[in-house]
């Protein structure tokens, strides 16, 4: 069976790295083991995770094929080199460049060449001295000439620990650190982005993205960190400030007066999907229904879980299989729907919410429309100010292929002055006819298309030139 190990040594993070696999997707098919000292006793309930006490330092497992394994945190590497005395150096792989960070007391033996990779040093830095093939080694005057001729197989060679540091403090989410020399990961859990890191683990040994062939394969793994969205990562943590000025209580209040418009059901079970971090989850649970929620952000999962009133929470994709059924109202909102770019994807999801449906049950989702993304999307930058750092959110539509982008640059205070972090989001905007085919060919029967700036159902007949009049509607569907 496929499985990934997290070795953690520093005292207290095993707390950290039950958390960050709190929601991951794990299934029968994987395992996840958490490796931790005989001495950091733990009383928390670990679920599906495997805890096993670490005897004795020396004896890492080895990975294999199939089986990836982690440091929890950088400084759970370093104590592990110390407590074993070994010397280990880190390779730190970013989709522009790639640097193999050596410690001045240990040569590194494996030539880069045999993998097709071109050692380089900056004149001056003592790592030149600890590789073995003097000769193949390329030099540069400064980290700007560098940047100015590398190649995708150049591997930046280095034993300045400070400017390694400030090198992968900017854009730290999309860095992947290893291990050479024990073919071992960081999951940088307190630094990173450990969710995605572990979940981008789990795809490769499931076989769902292509897997590099070895730590030094750096376009397989410039091609799986390709493969990851990067939406809503780490502006899970902003979100809910983002989000202050919507008040989720009064479109609560619009969904359930929809759902007895409409439906002759008891209400009681409830399934948000694209939960985000809960907002309207938690309203619902507040009002005694029993919900589940689902998204397929680890990040903004995390967010929601933080919270005092919450529903059942689970890692899901929109066009998964949906676990549960019988549900009396379904729900997706805030344009959630928008980010399922292909209408075969819509199609999918609403397959699935019909299989989980009761009869007489709900499917209720709204759309930003073209006039949301013409008004207020269409080349637009604003600077946002956070306790944490500035964000940049810069906007644009593509109007032929009907896209909505979004681009989010955040600069993070941070002890040595600002790391820069980015995500970009890519939504589709639908027209209304568009969706009512689809949904014309789905098992749902569409019920209803409504605003919240006027009581009018506009389908079937008041659709004329709403996709430009309204900024939201809202679609609401019945199984029948
Ligand atoms: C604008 S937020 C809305 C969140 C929440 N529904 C709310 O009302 O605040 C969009 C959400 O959709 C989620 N999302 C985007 N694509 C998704 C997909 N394919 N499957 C599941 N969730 C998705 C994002 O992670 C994000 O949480």
């Amino acid at each position: 069976m496929p499985k990934i190990t997290i070795v953690t040594l520093l005292p207290g993070e095993i707390e950290k790295v039950i958390d960050v696999c709190k929601f991951s997707p794990i299934n029968s098919e994987l395992e996840i083991e958490i490796i931790y000292p005989q001495k950091d006793v733990s009383s928390h309930q670990a679920g599906n995770l495997k805890l096993t006490k670490f005897e004795d330092v020396q004896e890492l497992p080895v990975p294999d094929k199939s089986h990836i394994c982690f440091f929890a945190s950088p400084i759970s590497c370093d104590l592990y080199r110390k407590q074993a005395k070994i010397n280990v150096s880190s390779l730190y792989v970013h989709p522009e460049l790639a640097i193999l960070q050596l410690q001045s007391d240990n040569p590194f033996k494996t030539k880069l060449s045999d993998y097709g990779l071109s050692p380089c040093v900056l004149e001056g830095d003592a790592a030149a001295d600890l590789y073995i093939e003097q000769d193949r080694l390329i030099y540069f005057c400064d980290f700007q000439q560098f940047m100015q001729n590398k190649k995708p197989n150049f591997v930046l060679l280095s034993t300045n620990t400070q400017f390694v540091e400030s090198l992968i403090s900017m854009d730290s989410a999309h860095w992947e650190h290893f291990h050479p020399e024990l073919n071992y990961r960081n999951l940088c859990v307190g630094y990173n982005n450990p969710h995605r890191l572990l979940l981008h683990s789990q795809k490769q040994l499931l076989r769902l993205i292509r897997i590099p062939d070895s730590i030094y394969d750096l376009g397989g793994i410039r091609y799986s960190q390709q493969d990851d969205s990067t939406a809503y990562s780490f502006f899970a943590t902003h979100y809910d400030q983002y989000m202050d000025h919507v008040d989720y209580e009064s479109w609560v209040n619009y969904v359930l007066s929809w759902f007895k418009q409409y439906s002759s059901l008891q209400l009681n079970k409830i399934l948000e999907l694209a939960c985000g971090t809960a907002n309207f989850s938690e309203q619902l649970v507040n009002r005694g229904y029993q919900v589940y929620a689902c998204d397929n952000s680890i990040d903004m999962l995390h967010m929601a879980a933080k919270k005092a009133v919450k529903p059942i929470l689970y890692y899901a994709s929109l066009t998964d299989p949906i676990p549960g059924r019988n549900y009396q109202l379904i729900i997706c909102m805030f344009d959630s729907i928008n980010y399922l770019t292909q209408a075969k994807q819509i199609t999918k999801t609403l397959n699935e919410v019909s299989l989980a449906l009761e009869n007489g049950g709900l499917f209720v989702f709204d759309i930003s429309t073209l006039e949301n993304s013409l008004d207020n999307f269409s080349d637009v930058s604003e600077l946002y100010h956070y306790s944490d750092g500035l964000m940049l959110h810069q906007a644009w539509f593509e109007s032929v292929r009907l896209m909505q982008k979004s681009a989010l640059h955040f600069f993070k205070k941070d002890t040595i002055g600002y790391c820069y972090q980015y995500e970009q989001h890519l939504q589709r905007v639908y027209f209304t006819n568009e969706l009512i085919e689809l949904i014309h060919n789905s098992p749902l029967k569409l019920r209803a298309i409504h605003s919240t700036d006027t009581k009018t159902n506009f389908y079937p007949k008041h659709l004329n030139s709403i996709d430009e009049k309204y900024s939201r509607l809202f679609f609401i569907l019945e199984k029948i």
